[in-house]
């Protein structure tokens, strides 16, 4: 089993103590975001990777770069997956929906991550003609016209945590990828797409989103929330194994065993 550990934060609570862990360059991004609400996310996202990225590394905040690893160019630009310079054996992915923000971190095999907000008025139809496999949109006709967004963004979650594990984002097309099995299934997997067969597993998030996480190994899953962020920046290393209690006083942990990979 490869150890996971899963962060879920509130960007409207952590609002003010997100802020001061930003770089410069951070910092004057999100000022030019027009929507506040875009612009927590943001703000709580980069804050949390450096946090990690500060008990991981055992430096400072502010010293933690953060690159971003395009699989289509090369241009050095800040878009691709996230990962921290100065640790390459730890894989991570964010995500952000509604008020949360998800990061799944692991350094035993490499993760993707992926939470949608349930909004009810989402038209699944015209979306999955364009995103599910034939199998998974004769699925979801199937059922009562009630449960199908839900079910929809449920399916939507568990492609995009496989498309973010690789890397390849949304340049591979998500009706491609069929994830109404265990694992993640691509008749032609595109160049540089994982050898191994991606695990997907439901993660339990807070009433209102749903959320999947793809792993390259069968994943051992410890869910931690942060309700403070000012407590042990930059000092508490972060554990390598899933522990009953946490490391950071401010961190509430569920057991590891309280998450498993999907069955079929
Ligand atoms: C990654 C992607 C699927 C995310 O979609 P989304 O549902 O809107 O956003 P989410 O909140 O779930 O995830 C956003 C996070 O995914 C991460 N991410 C971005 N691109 C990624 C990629 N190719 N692989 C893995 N993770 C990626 C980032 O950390 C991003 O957060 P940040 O921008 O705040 O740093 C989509 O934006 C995408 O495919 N982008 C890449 C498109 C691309 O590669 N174009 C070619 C450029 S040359």
């Amino acid at each position: 089993m490869a150890d996971v550990e899963v962060w879920v934060a509130d960007a409207v609570v952590l609002a003010g103590q997100a802020e001061p862990l930003l770089s410069t360059a951070e910092t004057e991004r999100s000022a030019r975001y027009v929507s506040v609400e875009a612009r927590r996310l943001f703000v709580l996202s980069r804050a949390l990777q450096r946090l990690l990225g500060s008990a991981y590394l055992g430096v400072p905040a502010e010293r933690v770069e953060i690159g971003r690893s395009c699989r289509l160019c090369s241009d050095g630009g800040d878009h691709g997956k996230p990962y921290l310079r100065g640790a390459p054996g730890l894989d991570y992915s964010v995500s952000h929906a509604g008020r949360l923000v998800l990061l799944a971190w692991s350094s035993a095999c490499r993760v993707g991550a992926d939470i949608e907000w349930l909004d009810r008025r989402l038209d699944p139809g015209l979306l999955g003609a364009r995103t599910l496999a034939a199998a998974e949109q004769a699925d979801l006709d199937a059922l009562p016209a009630t449960e199908r967004s839900a079910q929809f963004l449920r399916l939507w979650t568990r492609k995009e945590a496989a498309v973010k594990l690789a890397g390849h984002g949304l340049t591979v097309p998500l009706a491609s990828v069929q994830v109404d099995g265990p694992t993640a299934r691509l008749a032609v997997p595109p160049p540089g797409w994982p050898t191994e067969p991606l695990t997907l597993t439901t993660l339990p998030v807070p009433d209102g989103y749903t959320a999947a996480l793809a792993t390259t190994a069968a994943p051992r899953v410890t869910r931690r929330e942060i309700t403070d962020l000012t407590a042990g920046a930059g000092t508490a290393p972060v554990r390598r194994e899933p522990t009953a209690a946490s490391p950071h006083p401010h961190v509430a942990v569920e057991p590891a065993e309280a998450t498993r990979p999907d069955a079929s």
